[in-house]
């Protein structure tokens, strides 16, 4: 159990938010099991409801990034990220889970849950050491086996997993990105907003226990009136399309998620296919990171779409996966801040 008292320091946190999961800890270990699902931002833009048989998972609008993601998909593929988790966590904690939309117009996810025998399972185990590793990786390619298992993994619901791992369709993917990123850095409202959730320097990240740390991105950990004053000298549109180059060609592909709707059921949707396939990338020991650029500048989604022969379906998120080393582990909020009292 994690003491009462908040964690001083940033390894003292990654200890407490990436415990193993423990099956003695009931339904509420389901939910923190959802709190760890990938999030854009890592806003954490979820409430819960929690009861013996049932947890419900609804939007906490007062998190969502009205720059970035102006339709709230992002909002909405991350509460699919904490729904795969809640669903594979719930096998290992000794409980069947189904979940259900509650309704085609309402925004709230119901996970109807029944106790069953707990069996331990590889996508479940993979929860506490996904990340999202935002770093080079080592140029290995993967192998068919593999490419054949995180493909199968991230296909769900209505929604494709499509893999690019030639060169040449992945530098014309990486084309798309460093358009997308030049607009983004050219847009004051995307890069306010951004900022905004960047947390600089460990004593931030501890204090916030949600956004992006320096540490999990890759960062040098400055103090925040440093940080700010250099960062567009530091973060400039040249050197994060140079960055990205070198993250895509070391990486052995690309995955493009794509839903069979563009509506909070598909997106959703999206949010789940993406947790499960980086959960059996992990298992696998496979590296993965979000370079969704492409899809959040709306002039680039048709082009996108058109070049994946997609037809005019949305394509939701693009992934790159490959080998390389973990970087520290962001951070989340405790359960007790998410879960309304009942
Ligand atoms: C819908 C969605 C969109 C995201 N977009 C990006 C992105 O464009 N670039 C990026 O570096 N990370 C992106 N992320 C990853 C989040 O920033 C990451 O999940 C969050 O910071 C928590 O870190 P973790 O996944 O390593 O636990 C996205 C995640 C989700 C669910």
């Amino acid at each position: 159990m994690p003491a009462s008292s908040p964690p001083t320091t940033y390894e003292e946190a990654v200890k407490r938010v990436w415990r193993s999961l423990d099956p003695s800890g009931g339904v509420r270990e389901i939910v923190r099991a959802g709190t760890l699902g990938a999030n854009s931002h890592n806003t954490q833009p979820w409430r819960f409801t929690v009861s013996d048989q049932r947890i419900g998972i609804a939007p906490d609008f007062s998190r969502r990034c009205p720059a970035v993601d102006p339709d709230d998909h992002h909002l909405f593929a991350s509460l699919g990220c904490a729904v795969e988790n809640m669903v594979q966590a719930a096998v290992a904690l000794g409980f069947k889970a189904e979940a259900s939309l509650e309704a085609a117009d309402r925004d709230r996810v119901t996970i109807a849950v029944d106790r069953i025998r707990p069996s331990s399972n590889a996508l479940a185990e993979a929860i506490t050491k996904r990340q999202c590793t935002r770093a080079e990786y080592d140029g290995r390619a993967v192998s068919a086996e593999d490419l054949n298992k995180i493909g199968v993994a991230g296909t769900l619901d209505g929604v494709e997993c499509l893999l690019v791992t030639e060169r040449a369709r992945m530098d014309a993917i990486l084309d798309y990105v460093m358009q997308g990123n030049s607009v983004q850095m050219h847009d004051q409202a995307f890069m306010a907003e951004l900022v905004a959730w960047i947390r600089f320097n460990d004593s931030m990240a501890v204090e916030h226990l949600d956004g992006l740390s320096a540490r999990s991105s890759g960062n040098p950990s400055l103090p925040g009136w440093i940080a700010r004053r250099l960062l567009p000298f530091v973060m400039t549109a040249k050197g994060e399309n140079d960055k990205y180059a070198r993250q895509i060609r070391s990486s052995a592909g690309i995955a493009v998620f794509a839903a069979a709707t563009d509506d909070k059921r598909g997106w959703i949707s999206a949010g789940r296919a993406y947790q499960r396939f980086a959960l059996q990338a992990t298992a696998l020991g496979i590296r993965q990171a979000f370079l969704n650029q492409p899809v959040e500048v709306p002039s680039l989604r048709p082009q996108m779409a058109s070049f994946l022969g997609i037809g005019n379906r949305r394509p939701d998120l693009i992934i790159r996966f490959g080998h390389g080393t973990p970087l520290p582990p962001s951070l989340r909020r405790p359960i007790e801040a998410v879960i309304d009292p009942s």
